[in-house]
């Protein structure tokens, strides 16, 4: 199994003798699955060549913040909302007193303090250098504010000496940046998950539908997984791969959907992240239409109502704890409040689809939960699968004080 498959790691590779190891885990994190980019400080570049882990990772390596023709490729910005993970390995004694004081003078420090994705330090660094109270009282300040640190690992050292401050070794790092991934948040529940659009059907040949990818339901069907749940996803029709210990059921209409859902019933929580057609025609035509040659005429096709999957299942005496996504063009904030009334939702994931960068079709997203309460908590923009994650983890949350 690939525990990082479609990871998106950005590895910081700064200025210590043991960058010679951050080839070996390119490698070790591309094996697990994950998709790397590589950023190195002006220090890293000292020890291993940019050329080397652009042919290991298979992209060209980020170097400098004020290089035109780079951030015209993926800027800073850019990287730091395409990264599910920062991995700095090695990181310094002078990386970890940077980014402790939150400076950003260099591309990797600046990804780091633009990014929403968790960072990973894999300290490397002489044993006395470690133990200095500064690095000490920069390491406590980095872990209080989320960042983890793999290693030190100890030992004998490039320098010389015994001690602790040796990087871990890629094998090690690979492990440990996939356990960034599974939480457990979910154990030992079941999740049901709708995603993607349907297609109502007019004739044998011709059908409704509308833009939805499934991309968002499934990064978090992916996410719940990791979690530790066991995950059904009943999808409408896309072009995505099912993601690992996912059971998927594949349906095409709204009907067929509603009916998959109460067969996977019952379940613990209910995301609905499918953009389900809300009318149909009333009737499939047997044959395909033609055209009247005789008149310019429109055709009118009779539309009825489409059952409310999501209010069904969260209206059931049985009712799961029940978690709705409201894709609007406009009045967002007020639409999605009244859609988590009347569908009688614990949580609703309110979503711009007027914002071309985010929502519908595309890799990003941005979105902001609305409890009972009316309570909103925002979830700025970054990859669907890094804001799956902090809705797998808040939605985890929310469900235990349920
Ligand atoms: O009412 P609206 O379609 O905007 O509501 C969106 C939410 O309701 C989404 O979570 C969607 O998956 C769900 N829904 C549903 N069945 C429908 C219509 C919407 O489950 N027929």
């Amino acid at each position: 199994m690939q525990r990082l498959y479609r990871k998106r790691i950005v590895l910081g590779v700064g200025g210590g003798i043991a960058a010679y190891k951050s080839a070996e885990l390119v490698r070790r994190l591309r094996d697990q699955g994950a998709e790397v980019r590589v950023v190195m400080t002006s220090g890293g570049r000292e020890f291993i060549t940019p050329l080397t882990l652009q042919a290991l990772s298979g992209h060209p390596v980020h170097l400098d913040l004020l290089d035109p023709a780079a951030e015209a490729a993926m800027g800073h910005i850019e990287l730091a909302r395409w990264a599910d993970l920062v991995l700095i390995a090695p990181a310094t004694a002078d990386l970890m007193a940077r980014l402790a004081q939150g400076v950003a003078n260099d591309l990797l420090t600046t990804v780091v303090l633009a990014t929403n994705a968790p960072i990973a330090l894999a300290p490397a660094m002489n044993q006395a250098m470690w133990a200095d109270p500064a690095t000490q009282a920069n390491r406590q300040l980095l872990e209080q504010r989320g960042i983890r640190l793999f290693g030190p690992g100890s030992g004998s050292q490039a320098c010389g000496d015994i001690g602790m401050g040796r990087m871990l070794e890629a094998d090690e790092l690979a492990h440990a940046a996939a356990d960034c991934f599974d939480t457990g948040l979910l154990t030992g529940l079941h999740l049901l998950i709708t995603a993607g659009p349907t297609q109502e059907n007019i004739d044998p040949v011709r059908y409704i539908t509308n833009h939805s990818s499934g991309k968002m339901g499934f990064a978090l069907a992916e996410a719940a997984v990791e979690a530790g749940a066991r995950v059904t996803l009943v999808s409408g029709p896309v072009f995505l791969p099912t993601p690992d210990r996912v059971q998927r059921i594949d349906v095409v209409s709204a009907r067929d959907m509603l009916a998959a859902c109460e067969a996977a019933m019952p379940c613990d929580l209910l995301i609905a992240a499918a953009a389900v057609a809300d009318y149909r025609p009333e009737v499939v035509a047997p044959h395909k239409l033609k055209k009247d040659p005789t008149s310019g005429e429109g055709l009118l096709l009779q539309m009825v109502r489409n059952p409310d999957i999501l209010a069904t299942l969260a209206g059931r005496e049985d009712r799961p704890f029940s978690v709705g996504f409201a894709a609007e063009t406009e009045n967002l904030l007020e639409y999605a409040t009244r859609k988590l009334r009347d569908k009688n939702l614990d949580l609703i994931v309110a979503n711009d689809v007027a914002n071309p960068g985010i929502g519908f079709n595309s890799e990003e997203n941005a979105v902001t939960v609305i409890d009972r309460q009316q309570r909103e908590t925002r979830f700025s923009q970054a990859s669907k699968g890094h804001i799956a994650r902090q809705l797998i983890a808040f939605i985890a949350d929310r469900y235990r004080q349920a």
